[in-house]
C-alpha cells in the first residue's frame, strides 16, 4: 500500500516580489526557475502516468502511480498560483511559462512511453540528493526571505522526497530496462537543462530588477557547506546509475518534522518562525 499523501495548502502569494529574499537574489532566481520549470515538468509526467497506468498490472504499482500523479498535480496548481503574482506584477513572464509548458508538451507529443517514463524517473532521482541539501541549509537560504516561499519550496520538496521511489518504481514496472533509463541521461538533462536557460533568459528580460550578480553567480556561490555541495555532487551522479534504489537515499530529519507538523493541524502555508526552518526531529 502506498503511503503518500495528498495535502492542499492555502497558498497565497498576493504582492510577493521576485527576489523574495533580498539577502540572497541568486537562490531567489533559482527558487523562482523551480516554479517555473515544475508546471510544465509536472504537466508532462502527469500525461506519462496517465498513459503508464493504461499498462500496469500491479495493483499496488497503479496506485502508487495514481497518488503520484495527484501529488504532482497538487504541486503544479501551488505554483501557478506563484506565477500567477509574479506576473501580475511582470506580465511578461507567462510569456515564460507557455513556452516552457510547450516545451514539454513538444516532449510528451515526440516521444513513447519509455522515454517519459526514463525522463519523469532520471529527474525525480535527482530531487532526493538536490532538495535534501536545500532543506539540510533551509536556515541559510530562506532566513529572511518571503515566509510564503519557504513554506511552498519546503512542502514541495517534502513531498518529493516522500514520494522519491515512484517514478523508478513504475519505470521498473512499466519499462523494466534499468539501462534504457541511463542511456537517455544526455537527451533527459539535454532537454532540462535549455529549459531551464530558457526561463532564466526570459527572467533576464522580463524583470530589469534582478541584480546582475545573480545572473552572474551559479550553484556556487549559495551559502552551502563544501562537504554538503559535494555530497549532492555525488548523490546526483548516483541516482542516475542502473543500480539506483531510492528507497536507500538519505531523507532529511526535517522531512518527518514538516510531515507531523501537518498532522498537527499547523498552517503550513506561511513559515515565518525561524524555528519552524531551524528545528530538526
Ligand atoms: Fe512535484
Ligand atoms: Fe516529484
Amino acid at each position: 500500500m502506498s503511503d503518500l499523501v495528498l495535502r492542499r495548502i492555502p497558498f497565497n502569494f498576493d504582492d510577493v516580489e521576485f527576489v523574495w529574499n533580498p539577502g540572497n537574489p541568486t537562490f531567489s532566481m533559482m527558487m523562482n526557475a523551480v516554479t517555473f520549470q515544475a508546471i510544465g515538468f509536472e504537466k508532462y509526467m502527469c500525461l506519462a502516468m496517465r498513459d503508464a497506468e493504461a499498462v500496469i498490472t500491479d495493483p499496488a504499482v497503479l496506485e502508487e502511480a495514481r497518488l503520484f500523479r495527484a501529488q504532482e498535480s497538487v504541486h503544479s496548481n501551488a505554483h501557478r498560483v506563484h506565477v500567477k503574482a509574479l506576473v501580475g506584477r511582470y506580465p511578461g513572464l507567462q510569456d515564460v511559462l507557455d513556452e516552457s509548458v510547450a516545451g514539454f508538451e513538444a516532449l510528451y507529443a515526440s516521444e513513447d512511453l519509455p522515454f517519459h517514463l526514463a525522463y519523469a524517473a532520471n529527474i525525480e532521482a535527482t530531487f532526493t540528493p538536490l532538495f535534501g541539501t536545500i532543506i539540510e541549509n533551509r536556515d541559510a537560504l530562506f532566513s529572511g526571505g518571503d515566509p510564503r516561499i519557504a513554506a511552498l519550496m519546503l512542502w514541495h520538496f517534502c513531498e518529493e522526497i516522500e514520494h522519491r521511489n515512484s517514478a523508478l518504481k513504475i519505470y521498473n514496472h512499466v519499462v523494466g530496462d534499468r539501462f534504457y533509463r541511463t542511456k537517455q541521461l544526455k537527451k533527459v538533462f539535454g532537454h532540462i537543462g535549455a529549459n531551464a536557460a530558457k526561463i532564466n533568459a526570459g527572467f533576464r528580460k522580463h524583470v530589469p530588477e534582478i541584480p546582475e550578480s545573480a545572473h552572474q553567480s551559479a550553484v556556487k556561490a549559495l551559502p552551502i557547506p563544501f562537504a554538503h555541495k559535494a555530497r549532492l555532487i555525488l548523490g546526483i551522479l548516483e541516482s542516475q546509475t542502473p543500480w539506483h534504489n531510492a528507497e536507500k537515499s538519505r531523507v532529511p530529519a526535517y522531512y518527518k518534522t514538516w510531515r507531523g507538523r501537518y498532522e498537527q493541524g499547523q498552517d503550513m502555508s506561511v513559515l515565518n518562525d525561524l524555528s519552524l526552518l531551524a528545528a530538526h526531529a
